[in-house]
């Protein structure tokens, strides 16, 4: 027996995944979303008499539908569609890839496209908005006809956009082609023109998934005896908690048990109410039994603990064999005695995120599932006193817990976005700077670079030791560092600095303060004097220039006049 193969239709925000998946379901969703925004993944069954019925070219061809149906998995393109992932690759057997022909491939068509390559997944390209190609107007049933059939001008501006993206998708390693001149499916991508908003290249587009799924995918989809799913959503309500999942193999009935995996032991429960998606809406139905590949909505007996995108199966007493499965399935999720702490909002989310942090060179720590919480927040406090580049949370599609305030971070960094490769960019940034930051802190550790502008009016001590107000006019004053005059003539250590009548260790460019410096008699040694320089030797010097990109143009300013006045030349 033949499953329903799984289709996602993804690509880049309002490029029409929803209204392409309206168009061929007969429904009006796309225009009732909030901002014309999908917000998560849905899912609809599409019956075969629907591929029948939208496809005319079936019968003109002589194919008869084998399958019965589909199962089509509409993805948000403002977040990633990562999350659909089952053990070995991916949930979706097949992926229609929605690019919006006017625009090509923009940021989250590129995302998709690495993802799909990653998880060896087939896909179809559907160029869709033909419409809006300006002049372009229906001229026959058959897409190809009608291109055939259109002025010289559209012709030409359908070919330059069509060749932008087919070098476009070269580019990304995949060999492309208008479909009605591929002629091995499995070597090239066959790209559909069409349009969601007149329907045109849409019974084409049936056409090639029902051919490509029953052609090429046979073996994948023959029904197996064993339910086994991913859990997509849980959902609070009231005192229930609704499961939202899809079966990807075999039958799952009313009071099966089912084994759901977890970091810790695998979940058993039971399946206490099992209601299946409706062919062609958003709605569920009460059912007795449900069969691959199908969405579902089950409320168990136990949900304590349950993660989305975490696997689940049949449980027929075979403990033993399931944990082992499951130890595969989050094998992926493997973590480093030192690195970042990680979340992500489901399973399949945080694998394609440690895939692409190693990738990256970034080492994890801890990985994990949900919100950001207390727990994640003292691993990273814990990276504070060791290394500090890793006292960072990035969350994939995920926020801190409601529960904790920002003030709660502290000296921890929390990065969080829906698109994995800009999460690992700003990643990449921050431990740039405060790896930099570090550097500069070792090498200032070592001696500083200091300017002062001394104060007139403000002599409160000539001598033993001398107090007078100065501004800092750039670098860090500490006590204790050496002071020269203008002329290179050393003066003393600052042995104490006071700001706003408090005592303190620093002070910093802008601020005033008054300094003590023992041995000295301003009268004699200073009252000609209008800077001071911190004191640094000629290899502290020959340092901070070979670092000088960790300086800022102020204390590169005062380094040259140090040099100068140090005659370091
Ligand atoms: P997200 O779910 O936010 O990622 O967007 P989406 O890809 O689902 O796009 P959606 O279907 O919401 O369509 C976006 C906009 O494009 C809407 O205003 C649609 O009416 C319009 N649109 C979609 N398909 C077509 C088409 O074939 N032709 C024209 N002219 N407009 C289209
Ligand atoms: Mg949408």
């Amino acid at each position: 027996m033949i499953r329903r193969p799984i289709i996602t239709i993804c690509g880049h925000v309002d490029h029409g995944k929803t209204s392409l998946l309206d168009s061929l379901r007969g429904t009006t969703v796309a225009a009732k979303e909030a901002g014309g925004i999908t917000q998560k993944i849905s899912f609809t069954l599409f019956p075969a008499e629907n591929i029948l019925k939208g496809c005319y070219l079936l019968d003109k061809y002589n194919i008869a539908v084998k399958i019965p149906g589909f199962l089509f998995i509409d993805t948000p393109g403002h977040a990633a569609f990562t999350n659909l992932r089952k053990r070995g690759g991916s949930l979706a057997d097949l992926a229609i890839v929605v690019m919006d022909i006017n625009e090509g491939i923009m940021p989250q068509t590129a995302e998709v496209l690495q993802i799909l390559k990653q998880n060896k997944t087939p896909f179809i390209v559907a160029l869709n908005k033909i419409d809006n190609l300006s002049g372009w107007r229906k001229l026959d049933e058959d897409i190809k006809l009608s291109l055939e059939k259109q002025p010289s001008h559209i012709k030409n501006q359908f070919d330059e956009k069509l060749y932008t993206i087919i070098a476009a998708l070269d580019r990304y390693g995949f060999n492309s082609d208008l479909f009605w001149n591929v002629e091995d499916y499995t070597k090239k991508i066959c790209l559909v023109p069409l349009s969601a908003k007149t329907r045109e290249g849409l019974p084409e587009l049936l056409m090639m998934i029902c051919g490509i799924s029953q052609k090429f995918l046979s073996k994948q989809l023959s029904l197996g005896e064993k339910a086994k799913g991913v859990i997509f959503e849980i959902k609070k309500e009231k005192a229930f908690c609704h499961i939202q999942a899809i079966i990807y193999d075999g039958k799952l009935k009313q009071g099966d048990e089912i084994a759901i995996a977890s970091f810790h032991k695998p979940i058993i429960a039971k399946v206490r109410v099992l209601e299946e998606a409706c062919p062609l809406c958003d709605k569920f139905k009460p059912a007795k039994e449900a069969t691959a590949a199908t969405g579902l909505k089950l409320q168990l007996t136990n949900s304590e603990g349950i993660l989305p995108g975490m696997p689940f199966q049949i449980f027929q007493d075979n403990l033993q064999e399931i944990e082992k499965e499951f130890k595969k399935d989050l094998s992926s999720i493997e973590t480093q005695p030192e690195g970042i702490i990680i979340k992500a909002d489901s399973l399949g989310s945080l694998e394609a995120f440690l895939v692409l942090l190693a990738q990256a060179n970034i080492p994890v720590l801890r990985a994990g599932i949900g919100s950001i919480n207390k727990q994640d927040i003292t691993a990273a406090k814990t990276n504070l006193e060791n290394n500090q580049e890793n006292a960072v949370i990035a969350g994939f599609n995920t926020v801190l817990d409601p529960e904790i305030e920002k003030s709660d971070l502290g000296k921890v960094k929390l990065i969080t976005d829906e698109v994995v490769y800009k999460l690992i960019e700003k990643l990449q940034e921050f431990q740039k700077s405060r790896r930099d930051e570090i550097l500069k802190e070792k090498l200032l550790g070592l001696a500083s670079i200091c300017k002062l502008e001394i104060l007139p009016g403000y002599v409160f001590r000539n001598s033993n030791p001398a107090i007078f107000g100065v501004k800092i006019l750039g670098g860090k004053l500490k006590s204790g560092l050496p002071l020269i005059d203008n002329l290179g003539q050393e003066i003393a250590r600052v042995k104490a600095i006071q700001s706003e009548n408090k005592s303190v260790d620093e002070a910093s460019e802008g601020m005033e303060a008054a300094i003590s410096l023992p041995g000295t008699t301003f009268d004699r040694q200073l009252k000609s004097s209008k800077f001071l320089y911190v004191d640094i030797n000629e290899r502290q010097f020959k340092e901070f220039k070979k670092n000088k990109d960790l300086l800022s143009s102020r204390e590169i300013s005062i380094l040259q006049e140090i040099a100068v006045i140090k005659k370091f030349f």
